[in-house]
């Protein structure tokens, strides 16, 4: 019997891919030996980039997703960035690289591809990672491009900003059609026009077939969106990556995906980037009390949880220390009487596609079952 989310299922999924596990976590399957390099089917890297000790690098535990079990790292960077500072997530993306990060999330939203492709490229060229074949690069399509004739290319300029010939993870970034433009937001109402979803995966299953995108997935589906794409996909979404965590739990979601193969990956992993003060997570007393009592912060905390429950995740720091901090939440785990007390965590969602749209204007397209709340 496991205590929590991580079932017997999903830890056949999980494998460490460095020693030094505590005891804590001796369930786990044995981690794979150390090499320098990773195909798509074979297992991941693990060795000391040129130069360095192992034992300077964190270890980061990978989840096998996706129809033939691909590697993906439990913590990964995000890149979303408010304002956006070149030059600060390039310093982001590669402290991250040489505290042991190998996921690095972006977007044609972001405007972040051009830098995580340039940064990435230094750290190679740095000797702080072996080469392109060990890190983990997840891009996504905007609304904008949501659309049948579109998705190849957006995946093409993606690729062209990275300067990368395929991205590990490309995901729809949200269930929803805008007229097309470059991408932005917020967006028009009078702009969403329906969105054809059986068209759309078509091409993303065109994109994994061309070899431009090792993995494809989704972003913000509700059950009900994943319902209509699994009745129609030939290759299943390996990932959803929504809102997720302590004051966002989404049992409903995470237990249809587990029933579905389908990989969690949480974005806002913190609460997302509000001011301090207005930030449900990161203010929690819950998390606080827990973190306390442990030594831990209230980030950890949250972070382990959502570990936890069996989810990957995304998040977002330009800060050395607290980039550390994030992926020290492996030789530790909460106890039952914390869990319990998580779960008692008033829930809201902060992320909705409300806040995506310009306040005025209608839509003559129904979006409400993008923005369904699912408990
Ligand atoms: N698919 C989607 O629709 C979607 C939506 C939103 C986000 N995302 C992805 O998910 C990533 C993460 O989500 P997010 O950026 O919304 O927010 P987040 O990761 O929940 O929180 C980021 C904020 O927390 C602060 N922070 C980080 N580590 C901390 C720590 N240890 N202690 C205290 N504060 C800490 C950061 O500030 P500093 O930088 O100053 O440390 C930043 O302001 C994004 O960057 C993006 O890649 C995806």
């Amino acid at each position: 019997m496991y205590k929590f989310g991580l079932n017997k299922k999903n830890l056949c999924r999980i494998r460490m891919h460095i020693l030094n596990f505590s005891p804590a976590h001796a369930f786990y399957t044995t981690p794979a030996s150390p090499h320098k390099h990773r195909g798509p089917h074979k297992q991941r890297g693990m060795a000391s980039p040129a130069g360095r000790s192992s034992t300077s690098l964190s270890k980061i535990p990978e989840f096998l997703v996706g129809p033939i079990g691909q590697p993906m790292p439990a913590v990964g960077l995000g890149t979303a960035s408010h304002p956006f500072v070149e030059e600060e997530v390039r310093a982001a993306v590669l402290t991250a690289l040489e505290l042991g990060y190998r996921h690095i999330d972006t977007a044609a939203l972001y405007a972040s591809e051009r830098v995580v492709g340039k940064a990435m490229a230094e750290a190679v060229q740095r000797g702080i990672v072996v080469s392109r074949e060990e890190l983990f690069v997840t891009s996504k399509v905007w609304c904008t491009q949501c659309h049948p004739e579109l998705m190849l290319p957006s995946l093409k300029e993606s690729l062209q900003n990275l300067q990368m010939e395929y991205v590990d993870l490309y995901l729809i970034h949200w269930p929803m059609a805008v007229k097309p433009s470059k991408p932005h937001f917020p967006m028009k109402r009078e702009d969403i026009v329906p969105m054809d979803l059986s068209g759309v995966w078509k091409a993303m299953e065109e994109c994994h077939r061309l070899g431009l995108a090792k993995m494809i997935g989704v972003s913000n589906f509700t059950t009900k969106k994943l319902q209509e794409l699994l009745a129609i996909a030939k290759i299943p979404p390996a990932i959803n990556q929504v809102e997720l965590n302590p004051t966002w739990q989404q049992k409903k979601l995470i237990d249809f995906c587990k029933g579905k193969s389908i990989q969690v990956a949480a974005y806002s992993p913190l609460g997302g980037q509000r001011i301090p003060k207005m930030n449900p997570v990161r203010q929690s007393d819950i998390l606080e009390e827990i973190g306390k009592a442990r030594g831990k912060s209230v980030a950890q905390i949250s972070l382990r949880w959502i570990y936890e429950q069996g989810a990957s995740m995304v998040v977002k720091s330009l800060k050395r220390e607290r980039l550390k901090e994030n992926i020290e939440i492996f030789d530790w785990e909460l106890s039952d009487e914390d869990r319990l007390k998580i779960a008692q965590i008033p829930q809201r969602k902060l992320i909705t596609v409300q806040n995506l749209l310009c306040p005025e204007g209608i839509s003559s397209v129904d979006i409400s079952d993008v923005d369904v709340l699912e408990m």
